[in-house]
């Protein structure tokens, strides 16, 4: 029963003419506001800093899209402070009153779709399309977590003749959000208002890059309702104010979204008890993939081509979920990597803002170095097969195919996180699979091919969080797909399913013999 019936957003319709007027007035107002200067949100202030950084469009980097302010340990401290003040009364306040403030910001995104694509568009340099469905996926959040909300508030009645016993759930307390910048609203979106509906005190801590988006979520939950002091808006620099937030005694849950390093870091940090502290700390980690895709010998190509091509190269590979490996069976392996090379000589490549483009660059300049340095580690273990032109202005990386990748290679093995792909040859399903299990992620992973029997093996051992077979790998819905993944790809939870929720409450038991 659980999330069945719910409807999400639908996403915008560029063939529509109404539609691209309306997106093409977006990005003109847009536009017209870059360069803004945005502040942290503390105790329900927009409060001063001493540091600003530029945020940057990647697609053109003389651009500044806005000046974030990014708060000092001492502000840290204070947002603290002002979410432990707020707490009593957020917690007494009735789930259905908490819903509805999500809702409401749910709503606001609708009527701001347009306009919060374009900043996506052009802080984080995602083509229009996508955005557009992140800024779905963010409303979903909002609209399902809301559900979700009332119906666990409901609690499990087991009572017995003589003795009632009340199964319930209750707020766990501080929670210190820390999000990427690549899904800057959806992801940041989700995990704020999950930990707030469930009736934390919640601070948002997002990525560097992207906190120009996370000012704009911010200006929607407060015109929605929320109270003071019990959302915070925190930008600041991960290893210092982030650092700060999961260390301290009065955080109870972290919900994180980022790399391994940085999750695994937290992870440990988390555990241990410092002076003043009364609880064990929830951390919720969810962190990269090396996705592979199986293509076997009965698949039928032309779908698997256009799936893997779209699940590796759809936001230029930055997507956690993105297809970095496929494996390919020998008797199919040449025509499928002639027909992926063709097919991705064909992607459009450049400005983001127009609903036909499809790959757009890569983060920042960081990024794009570390990938470049991937393509050349990649030239020296494997075949070069495809690599793609990129626009000069930018941090543009043209695609790039590499084929005959040993399976245990560094571009086999490591999150590149970027528009690189290795094909792997196996021998029959077997070594499919064991290639595919041969990482130390589970976040995603796929299997093109029409034999029952490898479809029904891949269900029982393709260790990953999200299996898809027939399909691309990557846009998963949320309470259609509940989405995250195991093993280092994370601590198995599920954004947008049913469990989700749970992991920001305390459940409790209460018996009263009558
Ligand atoms: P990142 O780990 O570099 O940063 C994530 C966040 O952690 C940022 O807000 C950053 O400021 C903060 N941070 C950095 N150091 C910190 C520290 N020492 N203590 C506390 N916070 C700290 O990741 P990123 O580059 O923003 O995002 C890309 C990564 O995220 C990829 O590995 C990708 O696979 C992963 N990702 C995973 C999922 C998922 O659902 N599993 C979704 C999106 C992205
Ligand atoms: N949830 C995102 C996807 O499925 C990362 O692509």
């Amino acid at each position: 029963e659980d999330g069945a019936g719910f409807v999400g957003a639908a996403d915008t319709d560029y063939a529509e003419e109404e539609a691209r007027r309306k997106s093409a007035a977006a990005f003109a107002t847009v536009h017209q506001q870059l360069g803004k200067t945005y502040l942290p949100l503390i105790n329900g202030e927009y409060t001063n800093t001493s540091i600003f950084i530029d945020s940057l469009n990647p697609s053109n980097f003389s651009q500044v899209i806005g000046k974030v302010g990014l708060i000092s340990i001492e502000q840290a401290e204070q947002a603290m402070k002002a979410a432990k003040a707020a707490f009593p009364a957020w917690r007494k306040t009735p789930a259905k009153q908490r819903a509805d403030i999500l809702r409401k910001a749910g709503d606001l995104m609708s009527q701001r779709r347009a306009e919060l694509s374009a900043w996506i568009v052009l802080e984080v340099g995602k083509p229009v399309k996508e955005a557009d469905a992140e800024v779905s996926e963010a409303i979903d959040f909002c609209k399902y977590y809301a559900d979700e909300m009332e119906r666990l508030d409901k609690g499990v009645n087991y009572d017995v003749s003589g003795e009632t016993n009340r199964y319930l759930y209750q707020p766990r307390g501080i929670a210190v959000v820390i999000s990427p910048w690549n899904f800057p609203l959806a992801i940041a979106c989700g995990m704020t208002v999950a930990a707030l509906v469930a009736g934390n005190c919640t601070l948002l801590k997002p990525a560097e890059t992207s906190s120009v988006i996370t000012a704009k979520l911010t200006e929607i939950l407060v015109e929605a309702g929320i109270p003071q002091g019990v959302y915070q808006y925190v930008p600041g620099k991960g290893s210092q104010v982030g650092a700060y937030l999961v260390n301290h005694p009065d955080t109870h849950v972290i919900a994180f979204t980022g790399s391994q390093e940085v999750g695994c870091r937290i992870y440990a940090e988390a555990s241990i008890l410092k002076p003043g502290q009364k609880h064990m700390k929830r951390v919720i980690a969810e962190m990269g993939g090396k996705n592979g895709i199986i293509v076997d010998e009965s698949a039928d190509l032309d779908q698997a081509v256009v799936g893997v091509v779209q699940s590796a190269f759809g936001y230029s590979g930055q997507k956690c979920s993105a297809c970095s490996r496929v494996i390919v069976l020998e008797s199919i392996y040449d025509s499928f990597v002639e027909r992926l090379v063709e097919a991705t000589k064909s992607l459009n490549i450049g400005e983001t803002e127009l609903p036909g483009t499809q790959i757009g660059p890569v983060i920042d300049a960081n990024a794009r170095d570390r990938i470049r340095e991937y393509i050349e580690k990649g030239k020296s273990e494997a075949k070069l097969a495809l690599e793609l032109p990129a626009p000069a202005q930018g941090y543009f990386i043209g695609p790039v195919i590499f084929s005959e990748v040993p399976p245990n290679g560094i571009i086999a093995q490591q999150e590149i996180f970027g528009p690189v792909l290795a094909v792997i040859r196996v021998k029959n399903f077997e070594e499919a699979l064991a290639v595919a299990n041969g990482t130390n992620y589970a976040l995603t992973g796929g299997l093109y091919s029409r034999t029952p029997s490898h479809i029904q093996q891949a269900q029982q051992e393709f260790e990953v969080g999200n299996l898809y077979i027939n399909r691309t790998i990557t846009g998963a819905i949320v309470a259609r797909q509940p989405f995250g993944g195991f093993n280092l790809s994370g601590v198995g939870s599920k954004a947008g399913g049913p469990d989700y929720l749970l992991q920001f409450l305390e459940p409790r038991t209460i018996t009263e013999n009558i």
